[in-house]
């Protein structure tokens, strides 16, 4: 039994109470979505910036009517300290996801990425150490890793930011080892890499890759890879995500908390071998596909050339063990969109 077998089987017999921010964007609804169907107890924080309320009635109708009453959803703004007080009320663990997300934007409207993720992360943070939150988990990203070169990339060495959104994510880990060591709390970061999964947006400006693709051959619309294609990403499919974030939550011991943790694969997937991934397993149903060829267009500045992470620490600390490949993600995510890409 791997450690986040029984750590589910723990969970479903005593359940406990979470409180998920961005509970109705991509990764807060699957978490949400997992946590009810172990019979947790969730309450969710959303401003609906960039979340969506069919991401909350999709998991309505994936949970039993049961399951679903257990959730209680407070809409309201990180930025408002009341709204967190209110959202932290009788929560035992915290998965901090709410958070404006996108590097490009964050270089457009750097006061808006200030505001919901230096701000509203600390809004978070102190209501949490007030309340006597067991333990709070939070969202890094890859993006602190910015200018390092070397790879596979290695938690304690990272580099300069290249956006406002990495410096965000870099100043949520330097409060969160401060909190810990001023306050005693329990405090673990997550550094996710290139998440994909059901219910990511594929609409808009800030869409990423993956979902961004998909709809677009699903449309039957040109596929733009920014420079040659062999750019490289450690993309991790949602389930490795949600497996970190509960093992984050509720791992007991020391060993396990303080820190920031790498969430990938330690696996590298161009953006050409991508391209293919998804052509070869949407042209049976989409026959248009059988011939179609990306358009490439320049690099876009500040894209880093390759990203893969190290995932040892995760792994020997939390007992994280990744379920899915990039394919065997892929085929899943690939469900989803096909029933939801109108
Ligand atoms: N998806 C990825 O590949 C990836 C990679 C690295 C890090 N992350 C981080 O993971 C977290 C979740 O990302 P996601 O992909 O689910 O993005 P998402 O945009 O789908 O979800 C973020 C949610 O936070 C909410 N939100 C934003 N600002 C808020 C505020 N001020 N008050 C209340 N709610 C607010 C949004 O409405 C949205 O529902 C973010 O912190 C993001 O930076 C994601």
């Amino acid at each position: 039994m791997t450690a986040y077998e029984k750590l589910k089987s723990t969970l479903a017999a005593k359940p406990r109470t979470w409180l998920v921010t961005g509970v109705g964007g991509f990764i807060g609804s699957n978490l949400l979505e997992a946590l009810l169907r172990l019979d947790q107890k969730v309450v969710g924080l959303d401003n609906f910036s960039t979340g969506k309320r069919r991401n909350l009635v999709q998991v309505k109708r994936l949970v039993t009517s049961q399951q679903w009453r257990r959730f209680k959803f407070i809409e309201g703004d990180l930025q408002n300290l009341g709204e967190c007080q209110r959202a932290c009320r009788g929560v035992e663990f915290i998965l901090h996801q709410a958070a404006l997300g996108s590097v490009p934007f964050s270089i457009e409207k750097p006061l808006n990425t200030n505001a919901s993720n230096v701000s509203g992360f600390l809004n978070v943070l102190v209501t949490a150490r007030d309340a006597g939150v067991r333990r709070f988990v939070y969202a890094s990203s890859s993006a602190v890793y910015g200018d390092e070169p070397s790879l596979p990339k290695i938690e304690a060495k990272i580099g300069k930011p290249l956006s406002p959104y990495a410096v965000s994510k870099y100043v949520n880990e330097l409060y969160a080892q401060v909190f810990a060591q001023q306050y005693g709390m329990e405090i673990v970061g997550l550094r996710y890499f290139n998440v994909f999964g059901p219910r990511q947006d594929p609409d808009g400006a800030y869409a990423a890759v993956i979902p961004k693709w998909i709809a677009a051959m699903i449309k039957g619309e040109p596929i733009r890879i920014n420079g040659d294609g062999e750019t490289s990403r450690d993309f991790c499919y949602i389930d490795n995500v949600v497996q970190a974030n509960l093992l984050a939550a509720a791992t007991p011991g020391a060993k396990s908390t303080a820190r920031v943790f790498n969430v990938a694969l330690h696996s590298r997937t161009t953006l050409n071998a991508l391209f293919e991934m998804l052509r070869l397993r949407l042209a049976p149903d989409f026959p248009h596909l059988k011939k179609i060829k990306p358009v490439y267009q320049d690099f876009r500045p500040g894209d880093v050339r390759h990203s893969e992470a190290d995932i040892r620490q995760v792994k020997r600390r939390l007992g994280y063990r990744p379920i899915f490949t990039v394919a065997q993600g892929l085929d899943a995510a690939l469900e989803w969109y096909k029933k939801n890409v109108a």
